[in-house]
Order: C-alpha cells, then sequence, then structure tokens
C-alpha cells in the first residue's frame, strides 16, 4: 500500500527542546531539514560551507524553507571556511549548487540575515525560555565558534546531536567522515564541548539505509517531494548509494535526536586527527583523560522505524506545503 500523504498523520515531538539546526544544504541535508520542520520545533537555522560554499548553502536553505512554506525559519550566514584548513566540497556527489541538476532560480521573500549564528545565537538562546538543542550536519567550524563564544554553553543547550566522524571507516579517506575531514579541529573542539554531545557517524549512517522506492514515492508528493526525489536521485547516482538503498546520514542524524530508542549508544572520549593522513580521523582517548567529557556515540540502529519516520515527515511536510 503506497504512503498515501492523506493519510499521514504525524505526532510531534512535543517533549523535546526546541531546535536550532546547522547543516550544509547538501542533499541529505535538505531530507533532514523537511523531517524536522515536519516534527520538531525548529527555531532557526545556519548555514556553513561544506558540501557547496557558504553563498549556496545560505541560499539553498532559504529556498528550501520557501518552497516548504516555513520562510518563518531564520536563516544566518555561518563560515565560509574551516578554521584553518582551505575549503574542501563535494559537487561531485551533492551537484554544483548542491542540489543535485537543481539551480534555485525563485527569489525568497524572506529578509536575508547578516549576523553570523555565534553572533546572534548566544544572545538569542539566553532570551529563550527553555533550553534549545542543536544538531549540526555539516561540517563543525560554526559550531565550535559557538561554542567559544556560548559562555557557560550548559546553561542554554541541552545537548548537540553531531553528523559526523566514525569509529570505524571514512567517506574522504578510508579513515576520515567528510564533515570531520573538512573541519578537524571545529569537530575536536565540538567533541569536547563541556555540554552533552550525541555523534551520529557513518557507523550507522551507513547501515540505515533509504531504498530506492521510498524515493520513488517521494516524487509523487507535491513541490517538495519532487524537489527531494530529484535531488535524491543525483545524490543516489553520484555515490551515496549501494544496492541497499541511499546513505541519507543527515536524516537519520536528526531521527536519532527525536528517537534515540533506535539506536545503540556508547559512552567514549573522542578527539579528531587534524595532521596529515589522519586529517579528520576520530580516536579514542582514555577514558582518565580529563579534558573532554564522554560522547555518547550511535554505534547500531533499527532502519525500519527510521526508514519510516523519515518518510512520514516528509510525506507530512509535502502534504502542508503550499501547492
Ligand atoms: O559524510 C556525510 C556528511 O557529509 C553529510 O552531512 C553530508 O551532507 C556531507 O555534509
Ligand atoms: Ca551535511
Amino acid at each position: 500500500m503506497p504512503l498515501s500523504r492523506r493519510c499521514v498523520k504525524v505526532s510531534r515531538s512535543h517533549n523535546l527542546s526546541p531546535v536550532y539546526l546547522d547543516m550544509d544544504p547538501g542533499i541529505d541535508d535538505a531530507l533532514a531539514l523537511y523531517a524536522a520542520l515536519a516534527r520538531l520545533d525548529v527555531r532557526g537555522l545556519a548555514t556553513v560551507a561544506g558540501n557547496v560554499d557558504l553563498d549556496r548553502t545560505f541560499e539553498n536553505g532559504r529556498q528550501l524553507l520557501q518552497l516548504a512554506g516555513r520562510s518563518d525559519v531564520p536563516v544566518w550566514p555561518g563560515s565560509r571556511a574551516p578554521i584553518f584548513m582551505s575549503l574542501h566540497t563535494a559537487p561531485e556527489i551533492h551537484g554544483p549548487h548542491g542540489m543535485g541538476a537543481r539551480e534555485f532560480s525563485e527569489p525568497t521573500a524572506a529578509p536575508a540575515l547578516s549576523e553570523t549564528p555565534w553572533q546572534a545565537w548566544p544572545a538569542l538562546w539566553s532570551r529563550e525560555p527553555e533550553p534549545v538543542h542543536l544538531i549540526a550536519t555539516g561540517p563543525m567550524t560554526n559550531v565550535a565558534k559557538l561554542l567559544w563564544c556560548l559562555p557557560e554553553g550548559e546553561k542554554h543547550l541541552t545537548g548537540i546531536t553531531v553528523m559526523g566522524g566514525a569509529v570505524e571507516g571514512g567517506n574522504v579517506t578510508p579513515t576520515a567522515e567528510f564533515n570531520f575531514y573538512v573541519d578537524p579541529e571545529a569537530a575536536d573542539a565540538v567533541l569536547a564541548a563541556p555540554v552533552p554531545v550525541s555523534m551520529v557517524g557513518l557507523d550507522v549512517t551507513w547501515k540505515a539505509r533509504m531504498p530506492w522506492s521510498d524515493v520513488e514515492r517521494m516524487a509523487h508528493w507535491g513541490a517538495v517531494g519532487q524537489l527531494l526525489a530529484d535531488a535524491l536521485g543525483w545524490y543516489g547516482r553520484h555515490g551515496e548509494a549501494v544496492s541497499e538503498g541511499l546513505a541519507v546520514h543527515d536524516a537519520v542524524a536528526v531521527t536519532a535526536y527525536a528517537h534515540p530508542e533506535w539506536f545503540t549508544w556508547e559512552p567514549m572520549k573522542l578527539s579528531v586527527r587534524a595532521d596529515g593522513r589522519w586529517r579528520g580521523t576520530v580516536v579514542r582517548v582514555p577514558g582518565t583523560a580529563s579534558d573532554r567529557r564522554p560522547v555518547r556515540v550511535a554505534v547500531d540502529v533499527e532502519t525500519g522505524p527510521v526508514m519510516d519516520w523519515i518518510m512520514e515527515s516528509v510525506a507530512h511536510l509535502a502534504d502542508a506545503a503550499p501547492k
């Protein structure tokens, strides 16, 4: 029975903190953004250079929100480059403009913010009635700068969920995942943050794959579904798919925040190597290391409920989007 958009009623996750997103849209970021909008209380989006340059990730963020009828969500432009490293992008996987073959041309109505997230968010969060949660699905450059600008971070953040890294494996080098490879110093700073950090890395995002049949179903879900189906088709054909389906890394990370019970977690003290051939590699540090707290690392996942949740989220958002 194909998933009919009309029958989809989704439960919004009411017992979760309000969410701020930091992304490098990017095709799997787009899927993650739409799932988050459908289920979570998304208060803001920052973009960072990663899959493509900052101008494109910023424009893509604004366009994706407009297409979904959510231009109410403010978008902040973040970092143009990693803290020390030169920028490394992935147009071969995400397309020249970050959305497959698509290049947005529609004007965006929402005002373009000029402050950076690390300038704006500390004051904003201090005025929030409750602590917020940050979900980061691009290189960690913005998040590291934010942590340096956020005095007493633990007061304002319930935690940070990070798509990045891997205990085993890599997709840029044999041992380094893209987000941590692009800005290893920022990734290391985030894994040493004085707030709860959950790392959702390739260990689970390579396992929980979206079947091609789900991508085909989305194509019938209006403008939002068509955009995702086209973009994910490009993404899958350009390297992020195997026979079992597509690795939709960032959408799995959003799901891990909303439903941690579908994942198996292990506490690990971690650092990220920045030097030479080990750039971006996650290494375990001894439990006695006093300069960092354990990170909650996703080491296994139940693919079925994760993919069902993502699809129901997208169907709901597509149904509610302007026609
Ligand atoms: O390694 C996968 C990650 O790198 C995802 O966030 C993808 O969007 C790219 O940014
Ligand atoms: Ca991303």
